[in-house]
């Protein structure tokens, strides 16, 4: 459907748990965020529902995020319940590649269309750093897994931090050899985030071209998202940014998220939108719903004012309840 702002809304984020595996210092606090409680979480079967009265609103094409989505048991089976919703055309998934490796054959048999999986340096101590854990070793071992797959397509998300050694060039340089696309996301000021300084495109990508050569601007579209894309002499692979706060892309915002306690979000930095899971969970029926979402779309917030005060209505939420 249309927006209040002519913005044509096709892709839903759906955060199936708020739960993960890591502590990312950009995103939780060291001790964690107490999770949602078990009931509180919608059930498979009642996401596939809000899916399908979401796909007659004209959702195309569905990401499944967190948390971490593969902490959640049998997510394969959710991809199969979505992929046979009328209207969607393509289910994909963002994780931090930990619980990938055995997940991955399920996953593809389900027709997962596209895995993006975070990782932000190649060194061990550094993802520690970040991170709070261990497993970087199994996140290779994910990737390596999911490179066994060529139809599927694989990205990977980096955000560079400028801690010393997270050396983000060098995880550039996975796009060279294999067709894999690096993207580069700038931190964004939302829940821990908030402490850090977004690295800027335009020095990362002189640091690129120094160590790379020249590259240039590409026009394909590789993905529903909002990165953009270039080309490095001899890669495989495109590299990518997602520039929120220097390249503000909401003019042209496709995408409603859906937490994974039914809230049906309609803007990344503001807490407005529809509460699904009250309206379902008391008998509403198909019509009800897509009244509800129908009406929360049409107020989609017009930007984001991440740098400013959001005001009323700002995100309170850590970016593992919201899934980026
Ligand atoms: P594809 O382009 O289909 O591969 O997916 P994607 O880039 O939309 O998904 P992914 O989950 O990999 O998201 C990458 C980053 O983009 C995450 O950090 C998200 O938070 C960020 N992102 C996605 N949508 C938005 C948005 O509407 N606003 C902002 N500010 N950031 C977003
Ligand atoms: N700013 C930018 N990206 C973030 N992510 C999590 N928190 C932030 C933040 N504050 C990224 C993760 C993952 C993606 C889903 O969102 O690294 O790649
Ligand atoms: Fe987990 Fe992703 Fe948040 Fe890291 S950024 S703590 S992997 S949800």
């Amino acid at each position: 459907m249309v927006d209040g702002y002519g913005r044509v809304i096709d892709y839903l984020r759906v955060s199936v748990t708020d739960r993960c595996n890591l502590r990312c210092i950009y995103c939780m606090p060291e001790e964690g965020v107490r999770p949602a409680g078990r009931h509180e979480i919608l059930s498979y079967e009642e996401i596939t529902e809000l899916a399908g009265v979401l796909a007659r609103l004209g959702i195309r094409s569905i990401r499944l995020t967190g948390g971490e989505p593969l902490v959640r048991s049998k997510l394969f089976l959710l991809v199969k319940m979505l992929k046979q919703v009328p209207g969607i055309e393509r289910v994909t998934l963002t994780t931090n590649g930990v619980l990938l490796e055995k997940a991955m054959g399920e996953l593809a048999e389900a027709g997962i269309d596209g895995i993006n999986i975070s990782l932000d340096t190649l060194n061990a101590e550094v993802y520690e750093q970040i991170t709070r854990r261990t497993g970087l070793r199994s996140v290779l071992r994910g990737i390596r897994s999911a490179m066994g797959y060529p139809d599927i397509p694989l990205k990977i998300n980096c955000v560079p931090m400028g801690i010393p050694g997270q050396d983000a060039a060098a995880v550039a340089g996975l796009a060279k050899d294999q067709a894999i696309h690096v993207r580069f996301i700038e931190m964004m000021p939302i829940g821990q985030g908030k402490q850090f300084t977004p690295k800027k495109e335009k020095g990362l990508l002189e640091e690129l071209q120094l160590r790379y050569g020249k590259c240039e601007a590409c026009e394909e579209e590789l993905g529903n998202g909002p990165g953009h894309y270039y080309s490095f002499p001899g890669f495989a692979g495109k590299i990518g940014f997602i520039s929120p706060v220097s390249h503000q892309f909401c003019g042209s915002c496709n995408r409603i998220r859906l937490t994974a306690q039914g809230f049906l979000k309609t803007c990344l930095q503001y807490e407005e939108g529809a509460d699904l899971r009250r309206l379902l969970r008391a008998g509403a029926g198909a019509e009800e719903l897509f009244r509800a979402a129908e009406d929360a779309i049409r107020r989609k917030p017009e930007c984001h004012r991440f740098g400013r005060e959001p005001g009323h209505g700002g995100e309170t939420h850590m970016m593992s309840q919201i899934g980026g």
